[in-house]
């Protein structure tokens, strides 16, 4: 990766570390800044739909977490996490094949302090990453942060291209695979089943750790689940991280990681040095809901709204874009990958696209390199079906 250059906004000689100058700045959050206004229809940002929250159920068991015990959800507490949201986690992913105890599950403040975590505690600067291309970016800002020279594996639309990897496993010799293998984010691919043995035979053979990203899997519209890579890792090199911020609310900040007793041990010491410990408030209302409400019967509620925003989506795509275009038909997840004809920059469009007061992602900041130009990523979770027409088809008019 290369260093980057930023604008100097101040006449003071301040001397950053070198490790900010490997950190680009989240496209993604900078055009979020741009469509907080409510005039605009946004398929930028990876929000979850604000009306689904279930601030009722939150509000009432936090209330009762005062009650039963306030000063204990006020105090500082414990690194590792609150044992019964621990406990909660555990089972939760022995229902999904893998095996986990609560002593091996850290909660985190978001899973991106989790991804943050396994970097630090893995990556010397100069260390190489494995990556898709492209590939979530908040990932790519945190391994830039540790200086790690991250690779892109190429993708298609089964994935990571596992087939590629031994070559490079071989060359570059990493320190770390990263993957998010269910609706990735940007491109919404679901790895294959075959695709996940092998990764983890050539994890195995070359002994090098994967942490599997999975903050979208629950969030499936079509077709069965397969195991995650977690699920068929014998050897503790998988290190599994998720989240309730696409289930329940990213606002409160709570994912997790599940790894092995050594990586456990580690990712541990390198929190406390981070942040002490996550929210003990919100861990306590959390795992206080938890124990009365239906999440099943919550989850399954989002899949059905977002599974028809996903559909009203592809179908305005479909209604909408010109010849030439193609988008992937992912099963789940909160984003549709969309590829316009040659010669279209998504970067112009979006210029475009803001002055009719629409939004989204061009497809350019997620690669690691070789960037293309003529990708977008858009968002189907945080809008209803009604306004995915409207904007998409004032983009397709755009591009006709
Ligand atoms: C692939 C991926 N990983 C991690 C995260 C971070 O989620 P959070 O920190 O809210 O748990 C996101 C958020 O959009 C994501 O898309």
């Amino acid at each position: 990766m290369q260093a980057l250059t930023r604008e100097k906004t101040s006449t003071v000689g301040y001397s950053f570390a070198a490790r900010m100058s490997r950190i680009a700045t989240s496209a993604v959050r900078e055009i979020l800044k741009v469509t907080e206004q409510p005039n605009i229809i946004s398929f930028a940002g990876g929000l979850p739909a604000p009306e689904l929250f279930p601030v009722k159920a939150l509000a009432e068991a936090q209330a009762r977490c005062f009650d039963e015990n306030g000063p204990a959800a006020m105090q500082y507490s414990t690194t590792e996490g609150w044992m019964p949201l621990r406990g909660w986690i555990a089972g939760h992913l022995r229902t999904l094949g893998i095996e986990t105890e609560p002593g091996r599950v850290l909660i985190t403040s978001g899973s991106q302090q989790a991804i943050d975590l396994v970097a630090k505690i893995f990556l010397d600067p100069g260390d190489t990453v494995l990556v898709e291309n492209p590939s979530y970016l908040a990932a790519l800002q945190a391994f830039g942060a540790y200086e790690a020279n991250i690779i892109g594996v190429e993708c298609d639309s089964g994935g990571m291209r596992v087939d590629l990897l031994e070559k490079v496993l071989a060359e570059h010799k990493p320190k770390l695979i990263y993957t998010v293998p269910e609706f990735q984010n940007p491109t919404g691919t679901t790895l294959s089943s075959d695709r996940r043995d092998h990764l983890i035979e050539l994890s195995c053979r070359y002994q090098i750790p994967i942490l599997e990203d999975d903050p979208y899997g629950e969030l499936r519209y079509a077709g069965e689940r397969t195991p995650p890579l977690a699920a068929r890792d014998k050897q503790g090199l998988v290190i599994y991280v998720s989240t309730f911020s696409k289930t329940v609310s990213p606002g409160i900040r709570i994912g997790w990681v599940s790894a092995s007793p050594e990586v456990f041990r580690e990712l541990v010491i390198a929190k406390q040095a981070s942040d002490l410990h996550t929210s003990s408030m919100l861990q306590h209302a959390l795992a206080k809901m938890l124990e009365t409400f239906d999440y099943k019967g919550h989850v399954n509620h989002l899949c059905a709204v977002y599974g028809e925003r996903r559909g009203a989506m592809l179908q305005a795509l479909e209604a909408s874009f010109p010849a030439g275009s193609k988008w992937a038909q992912s099963e789940g997840g909160m984003f549709v990958w969309a590829e316009l004809p040659d010669g279209i920059r998504a970067e112009e469009l979006l210029q475009r696209a803001l002055a009719v007061d629409v939004a989204f992602v061009p497809g350019a900041p997620f690669f690691v390199d070789s960037a293309r130009h003529n990708c977008l990523r858009l968002n189907f979770s945080n809008r209803p079906p009604d306004d995915i027409y409207e904007g998409i088809g004032r983009i397709g008019r755009l591009l006709k």
